[in-house]
Formats: structure tokens, sequence, C-alpha cells
């Protein structure tokens, strides 16, 4: 079960999940392995429950950035572009870049400017290049509305739960693409929400979940 995946190495941490079934892509299993958390998170990298960043966010389970992972991976090809909305700490815009290779781009929006920065911080250390070369892309604003300056993205994924279905970021979804969020706010499921080559747009509800609440940046601290 996901709770118990925890470990003391990313290599470990990466075996538990995967012996868990929370993933089952080698291209997910490549991008875990390559991008090591303890260069996200300072305390408790490889244990699987949320951890504090600082500034009222937490840097979300190993699990379900696997599951994220493991859902969105059709839709995290060589070349594809990808939005991460909340993206936090900065780990899983760079498991996103690492399936998306360099001639993909990957956008992560963040509310908080103290976490754009710790974002930056942890990239430049552990991806050297990736900003430079603008394979990452990091923008402060609110995620509530995507970014339509890059759209449209191949999927979004959002960090954070939605109150209602999120209109803004279906509709800066390629066609076909895929986004990954959480919705509800008493009672939250994630769900995959599909948009055909034909735009026709259907939704899977795919497990229940307790996430923060995507919110005003004045509200979250
Ligand atoms: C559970 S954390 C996950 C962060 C990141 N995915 C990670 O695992 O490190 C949720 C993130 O969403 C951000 N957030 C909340 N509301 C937001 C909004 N309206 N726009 C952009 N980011 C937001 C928070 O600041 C926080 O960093």
């Amino acid at each position: 079960m996901a709770w118990y995946c925890s470990a003391n190495s990313n290599e470990d941490l990466v075996k538990n999940l995967k012996a868990a079934k929370i993933f089952t892509s080698e291209a997910v299993e490549r991008a875990m392995k390559a991008v090591d958390r303890k260069n996200y998170v300072s305390q408790c990298p490889y244990k699987d429950t949320p951890q504090p960043l600082g500034f009222g966010a937490t840097i979300s389970a190993p699990h379900m950035h696997a599951y994220a992972l493991q859902y969105l991976e059709p839709f995290l090809k060589p070349g594809m572009k990808v939005l991460d909305v909340g993206c936090g700490s900065g780990y899983l815009t760079a498991c996103f870049s690492e399936m998306v290779g360099p001639e993909g781009k990957v956008v992560g929006i963040e509310h908080i400017q103290e976490l754009v920065d710790m974002s930056r911080r942890n990239i430049q250390k552990d991806r050297p290049g990736f900003l430079e070369s603008k394979r990452i892309v990091l923008v402060h604003g609110d995620g509530r509305k995507g970014f339509p300056e890059e759209s449209p993205y191949d999927c979004i994924h959002v960090g954070a739960a939605a109150e209602k279905e999120p209109k803004a970021l279906i509709d800066q979804l390629k066609a076909p693409g895929r986004l990954f969020v959480p919705v509800g706010v008493q009672s939250q499921s994630i769900y995959q929400i599909d948009k055909d080559e034909n735009g026709k747009i259907t939704r899977k509800e795919l497990m229940g979940v307790m996430y923060v609440p995507l919110t005003d940046a004045d509200k979250q601290i």
C-alpha cells in the first residue's frame, strides 16, 4: 500500500513504489530515479508522506507524485509540453522535464514568490542548464488561471485542490490532452480529464485524496 513505501534512499523509495504498483511505466521509473528528492526537501525526503516546505506549503507525498507521473505518462512523451500548477519545491516539474526531454518544455507556476525562488534554486542545483535552456520555465502567478501565454499543453498537473472543475485549465489543453486535478472541498477526488482529438471532454474519477486547496496567495500562510 502506498503509505508503506518509505525508504532510506531515493533508489529504494522508487523500488518500493514500483513494488506497490503505484507506477508501472519504465519512463516514470527512470525519471524518479534520476531526480533525487533530497535536492527538493531537506526533511525526511524518502518518507512517503507530505513534508513541510515553509510558507504554508508542503511537498506532496512520493506516492502521489508517482500516481501523477503514471496517469499523465501518455502525455509526457519526448517533445511534449506540460503545465505544473502549484510547482512548490520543483520536484515534479523536474520529473516532467526528464520525461519530455530536451525537445519538450515544462512550465511551473506557483503563487508564492518565495517558493518560485526555492524551486529555481533546487532545479538549478539538481538539473543544471534546464532553466537556462528554457526546457523548464518557472513563473509567479495564480495557477487557477493557467498560463495562457505558453498554451496549449499536452498535459496539465495540478498540485492543490480546485473547488470545482477548472474550465480555464481545460481550455488550455491540446486536443488530445490530459488534466490531472484534485477537485472538491470537504471531500476530494483526483480527476483525469481528457480532451480527445475532436475536443470532446471525458472525466474519470481516479481516487479519493486530501490536498491543500488552490487559494489566493495571501490566504495560504
Ligand atoms: C501540496 S503543494 C505541492 C507542491 C509541489 N507539487 C510539490 O510537490 O512540491 C501545493 C502547492 O500549490 C501552491 N498553490 C496553491 N494555490 C495556488 C494558486 N492559486 N496558484 C499557484 N499555486 C498555488 C502552493 O503554494 C503549494 O506550493
